[in-house]
């Protein structure tokens, strides 16, 4: 359904993010027919360009950024109109151009801010938005992590934005909330009566979130700062845990579904002090050589003045939601960089049968587990026992029953941030991240950080291109059981 006509404007129009990301999301959209040139898309930044540079960098975008099967060059030529430029400087609005101009006061036109820029940024902007009356009431402002890098510093970028926008104007991305598998984690759990009856801790003996990725971090300068805890476990990985743990909302109401993954952060038992290096592990990529590889350890990659970081490029945790749908169900958690390969998953592992009748069978009964594949070859499967087929007597096997998306539906799985982007038009927040959720998990990281930094022993380190240091093997081990990996 095509979205009502709106002026976008995005700062931070020559930066990365805009790119890579925002102008194929809107590109895929706009050929797609989901809107069409009634739109604008304004690019604003420091720099002095003109609309035509805007529209070349939105074609390089194209060319560079979306697959080669998908690049019309007709749709790109009409695409590429609704673009126009306006040099603006929040700091110095004297040497700014007149963004009021190339903004239509019309309340049909919805009319979004998205804020691509660092967050110190943030809050001059809004501030020079509403000096030059280009805010309004129903206008929407769209911004993205690092929203901090505690509580209180994230507390400090909210407030600089709730200065001028109210909190339902305000759209925080967590771009996992815009990929399809996560929101099918919703469809598989609130559309299907076959879950809900067991999916608590009188059925589930444990939960397994796993973010590997095979790329290294050493050369992104924003790293370092950040670690794996901040990078992904405060804000991605803590959003699935929601999404995993949270009770079914009354409707499908953006605050109905966000108070509901509010309580399940509110209900993490915190970590803190001795139970930190009980519960967590972290980790440092080492390099390897060899005859036939060479791979660059992260001290390697940093600059010099970096050079002994002790920053995490992996890390494993132990976490438990405390309620009675939860109690004495552990969650683990591990994700990093340079690991064996690239995937997300969840794993949903159910209790033992309670009693076996196969004591004469080949092979015992080993429990349930459904799987959650998020990337790549995204799916749903469930491992299954069943007899083994042939007339050798009773030898039982593990099988899944298993959904590739890939196989079964032929359509292209849409980025992250399409959806997210005209969600934005429509007004619908409940893929956004309201501020007390980001709020309540930054409250359940920061003991976890701060008792890493007084820690005296540095991130154990790891081999890149394996599963992560000892320690993360042993913290499951510990428990009696063991990672998941794919062997079907
Ligand atoms: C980003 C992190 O938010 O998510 C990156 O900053 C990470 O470090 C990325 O690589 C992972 O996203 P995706 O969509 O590739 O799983």
């Amino acid at each position: 359904i095509p979205v009502q006509p709106f002026d976008y404007v995005v700062f931070g129009a020559t930066g990365d993010l805009t790119k890579r990301k925002l102008i194929p999301a809107l590109y895929h959209r706009f050929k797609d027919g989901q809107f069409d040139e009634q739109s604008r898309i304004i690019g604003a930044s420091r720099s002095k360009l003109g609309d035509a540079d805007f529209q070349k960098a939105a074609r390089e975008a194209i060319a560079q950024f979306v697959e080669k099967e998908y690049q019309d060059e007709a749709v790109i030529d009409r695409f590429v109109k609704i673009f126009s430029y306006v040099p603006v400087d929040a700091s110095n609005p004297e040497g700014s151009g007149d963004l009021g101009k190339a903004l239509r006061d019309d309340p049909k036109v919805v009319r979004a801010f998205y804020l691509a820029v660092a967050p110190d940024l943030f809050e001059p902007i809004a501030e020079y938005l509403a000096k030059k009356k280009l805010y309004r009431r129903d206008a929407r402002v769209v911004i993205e992590k690092p929203l901090g890098h505690d509580l209180a510093s994230s507390m400090e970028i909210n407030d600089g934005v709730a200065k001028i926008f109210k909190e339902d104007q305000v759209y925080r991305i967590d771009h996992y909330l815009g990929k399809e598998t996560v929101q099918n984690l919703l469809a598989l759990r609130f559309a299907n009566a076959l879950f809900e009856p067991v999916w608590n801790s009188a059925h589930i003996d444990h939960v397994q979130l796993t973010v590997a990725e095979s790329v290294g971090a050493g050369t992104r300068g924003y790293y370092d700062e950040s670690g794996a805890l901040r990078d992904m476990i405060q804000n991605h990985m803590l959003q699935l845990l929601c999404l995993v743990a949270m009770e079914p909302p009354a409707s499908d109401d953006a605050n109905a579904l966000r108070d509901e993954k509010l309580k399940v952060l509110r209900a993490l038992k915190p970590i803190a002090n001795g139970d930190v290096a009980r519960n967590t592990v972290r980790g440092q990529y080492r390099g390897v050589k060899s005859e036939t590889t060479s791979v660059a350890g992260y001290q390697d990659e940093l600059p010099e003045e970096k050079k002994g970081s002790r920053t995490e490029t992996f890390v494993a945790l132990k976490a438990e939601v405390e309620n009675w749908r939860w109690a004495g169900v552990p969650f683990y958690f591990r994700t990093g960089k340079r690991m064996a390969s690239r995937v997300s998953e969840i794993c949903i592992q159910f209790k033992p049968i309670p009693h076996s009748i196969f004591d004469h069978a080949e092979g015992a009964p080993r429990p349930n587990k459904l799987i959650i594949r998020l990337q790549p070859d995204e799916g749903v499967k469930l491992m299954m026992m069943i007899k083994d087929p042939g007339s050798g007597g009773m030898r039982l096997r593990e099988v899944p029953l298993n959904l590739s998306f890939a196989q079964t539906f032929s359509e292209r799985t849409p980025e992250a941030y399409e959806r997210l982007l005209l969600d934005v038009v429509r007004g619908n927040q409940t893929l956004f991240m309201r501020r007390d959720e980001l709020e309540a998990a930054w409250k359940w990281v920061d003991p976890i950080r701060e008792a890493w930094d007084r820690a005296s022993e540095p991130p154990q380190p790891y081999t890149a291109g394996t599963w992560g240091p000892t320690g993360s093997i042993a913290l499951i081990e510990r428990d009696g059981r063991t990672w998941y990996e794919d062997h079907h």
